[in-house]
């Protein structure tokens, strides 16, 4: 099963990136192509039957298998950046994190008002993040028809967070 090659492969550090949160390390997973292989096709095969006209990532780990998924989906990859690292006209939300606060980013022209956009991260932990992402595309005239996750943390409410605004959610490992 792929949730528990996912999981077999996160590593725990305690207290990372401060004390009392256990940070789950994707990196040795991306040193798997079979597995990162497998996480792709999983995705493909979760998502089907929704329209998707492009998928969003959020940076940084969201662009790891976001990139791979939109390209075998055969649409467009659209970055969702912190703040200050896109060049072009933007439209900004800021949000809370299990461990600190930040802003994401998007450009004005990332994608036509009324597309079918999916939400990927590599992690779920409170949500924050995906509703502000999601927050962001609705008001930029965009339509979330999804959320693709690696892996959730189950401990934290992110699922429940997430719910009302989400129709289809794929979670790999939780
Ligand atoms: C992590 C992770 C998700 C987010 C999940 O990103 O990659 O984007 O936190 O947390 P949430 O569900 O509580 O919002 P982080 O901001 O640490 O940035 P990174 O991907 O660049 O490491
Ligand atoms: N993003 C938010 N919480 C996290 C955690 N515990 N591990 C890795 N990424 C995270």
């Amino acid at each position: 099963m792929i949730a528990e090659q996912i999981k077999a492969a996160i590593r725990d550090i305690p207290d990372f990136p401060k004390p009392g949160i256990v940070f789950k390390d994707i990196t040795p997973i991306l040193k798997d192509p079979a597995l990162c292989e497998k996480i792709v096709d999983a995705f493909v095969e979760q998502l089907q039957g929704i329209r998707i006209d492009a998928v969003a990532g959020v940076e940084s780990r969201g662009f790891l298998f976001g990139l791979s998924l939109a390209t075998r989906l055969g649409v467009p990859f659209v970055p969702v950046r912190k703040a200050g690292k896109l060049p072009f006209t933007i439209k900004q939300k800021a949000y809370k994190l299990e461990y600190g606060t930040a802003t994401i980013e998007m450009h004005t022209d990332a994608f036509e008002p009324g597309q079918h956009i999916l939400l990927h991260d590599d992690l779920l932990a409170t949500g924050g993040t995906v509703t502000a992402a999601s927050e962001l595309i609705k008001e930029m005239g965009g339509v979330v028809c999804g959320f693709s996750f690696v892996v959730g943390l189950g401990f934290l409410d992110g699922k429940e967070r997430i719910a009302p605004i989400c129709d289809k959610l794929v979670v790999l490992a939780d």
